[in-house]
């Protein structure tokens, strides 16, 4: 009657519960398509409804749910920082419980500044571990021993492939061979072919995201700017300041502030005596130092670094944005470090920690002291511990996730070692600049024409520069710590 095993008719019924002999007897012998393509996880639908929360307009009972007066406690809340607390909190990851419990410190942190109540907050629970005692010892039952009954080490359970996205891979040494074969562990050198999709992927994911991205607007940005004729003797150290988001962050500011001080850092000579003689026409009795140095060896940071201390007492504003596109693989620097994720991270790193001693003597003196690291926030994804530098599971994506992740970690190390200062870790969204200078003619081609289609949605450059100097001058981004009487522009509300 049925050529069909017995899982095969399992099958067949899944598909069509009402299981006839037709069904049966005539097999399907279309198979399903693989699937293909990067997994990119749901987000957590955020209901836009706004809500009246006030204690006294929520009834005592409801059908969904029971909540007498006398068991309310007091609003903390603006409605709009409720709606960001439970918004940030539907995105934690609890992956791990590493992973869970520095997400959940960060989300209690953040809600306990927006409550305005510093320290604790909340119900502190306190419970009891109870461990088993193994068959023999005093206090043993046998109701504690049916997890050896079981005997997990022999119990092989079929593994899910693990959620890609948002994840942290912990290492794990005694596994390393399971490791192997886990779906997303398994690293392919990836073809040439393959490199372009891999960089469209990377644009359009971040058109997507900027797209997304909610920003301050334009004018608040703008009458913040404003008040910017306050601040004078600003000194700032700019790296990667020679074109792109950089350079026009820099003229803002020479446009903005009286007499300010900055030190532009590159590698590109013309470029870099370009912007000189551009930022000495804005402001006269500004002052810009071009020091020219490839910074994606760490030896040249610390040189340039000397340079800048031999010279100043403060530094105000570090704003680093070194960076270029390549499709190359892993390219080591004569240091035995991949040069994009050099000057993505590790030079900005090194920068912000020996330069640290100036930027503290801005805050300590009550002054701006500001640190911004121009990436990609948002755009986190798998990190390897186990290969932090990517010397053996090197790809773009992996640089990309590697190089943000470990940003953050940078951002949030510093500013809880250096609460005086403001550290960001920021991404603006797609903006027009020369980031694909490195790359081939036909591919900067290709982008070229990409830029021209989803121009609308793409910042101009002239707008990062007005944005990223807010951040580097408003209030709206103040230091953990910030002293009392600490020159920042206050930051104007809607
Ligand atoms: N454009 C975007 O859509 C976008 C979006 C989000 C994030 N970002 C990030 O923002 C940063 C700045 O990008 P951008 O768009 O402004 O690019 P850009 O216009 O190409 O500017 C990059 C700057 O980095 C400098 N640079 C590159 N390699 C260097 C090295 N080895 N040593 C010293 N300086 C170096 C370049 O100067 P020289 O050539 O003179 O060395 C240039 O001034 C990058 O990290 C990028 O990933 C860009």
């Amino acid at each position: 009657m049925s050529a069909l095993s017995e899982a095969d008719e399992d099958y067949v019924y899944l598909l069509n519960p009402i299981r006839t002999e037709r069904h049966i007897s005539a097999p399907r012998t279309r198979r399903k398509p693989g699937l293909s393509g990067p997994i990119v996880t749901r987000q957590p639908r955020i209901k836009t409804a706004s809500f009246d929360l006030s204690t006294s307009s929520q009834p005592d009972r409801s059908q969904h749910y029971t909540w007498p007066i006398n068991s309310r406690g007091q609003i903390v809340l603006e409605e709009k920082d409720y709606t960001r607390a439970r918004d940030v909190l539907l995105r934690l990851d609890f992956a791990t419980p590493e992973v869970a419990t520095t997400g959940t410190k960060r989300w209690t942190d953040e809600v306990a500044v927006m409550a305005g109540t510093p320290g604790q907050w909340g119900q502190r629970i306190v419970g009891e571990k109870v461990t088993p005692k193994p068959p023999g010892e005093p206090g043993h039952t046998p109701a504690q021993s049916i997890p050896n009954v079981l005997d997990l080490t022999s119990m092989r359970k079929k593994r899910k492939v693990e959620n890609a996205q948002n994840r942290v891979l912990l290492p794990n040494a005694s596994t390393s061979d399971v490791n192997v074969l886990n779906g997303t562990m398994i690293r392919k050198k990836p073809k040439p072919d393959t490199l372009l999709a891999e960089l469209a992927t990377l644009i359009i994911s971040s058109l997507i995201f900027g797209a997304n991205a909610e920003m301050v607007s334009i004018d608040i940005v703008r009458q913040s700017n404003e008040g910017a004729k306050e601040l004078t003797g600003l000194v700032g150290v700019f790296v990667g300041a020679t074109s792109g988001i950089g350079e026009s962050t820099v003229k803002e500011l020479f446009k903005r502030t009286v007499r300010p001080r900055i030190y532009i850092v590159g590698r590109n000579a013309d470029r870099g005596n370009r912007i000189v003689s551009e930022l000495r026409s804005l402001n006269e009795g500004g002052e810009v130092i071009f020091i020219q140095r490839d910074v994606s060896l760490l030896a040249h940071v610390d040189e340039v670094c000397k340079e800048i201390e031999q010279k100043e007492k403060k530094i105000h504003m570090l704003f680093l944005t070194a960076g270029f596109m390549s499709l190359r693989g892993r390219n080591e620097t004569p240091e035995g470090i991949d040069k994009k994720m050099a000057v993505n991270y590790y030079s900005r790193m090194r920068f912000a920690i020996n330069l640290m001693p100036l930027i503290t003597a801005a805050s300590a003196a009550s002054e701006l002291s500001r640190v911004i690291t121009v990436l990609a926030a948002g755009s986190e994804g798998d990190i390897r511990l186990d290969d932090l530098e990517l010397k053996h599971n090197f790809t773009l994506h992996a640089c990309l996730a590697h190089c943000v992740v470990m940003s953050d970690f940078m951002v949030e190390e510093l500013a809880s070692r250096y609460p005086g200062t403001a550290f960001s870790h920021s991404y603006p969204g797609t903006v027009k600049t020369g980031i694909a200078s490195e790359l081939s003619g036909p591919v900067r081609l290709a982008i070229k024409v990409l830029y021209s289609v989803v121009a609308p949605w793409i910042l101009n450059v002239q707008e990062s520069g007005e944005r990223h100097f807010f951040q580097l001058t408003s209030q709206a981004y103040p230091a953990a710590r910030a002293r009392a009487g600490q020159r920042a522009l206050t930051w104007l509300t809607a």
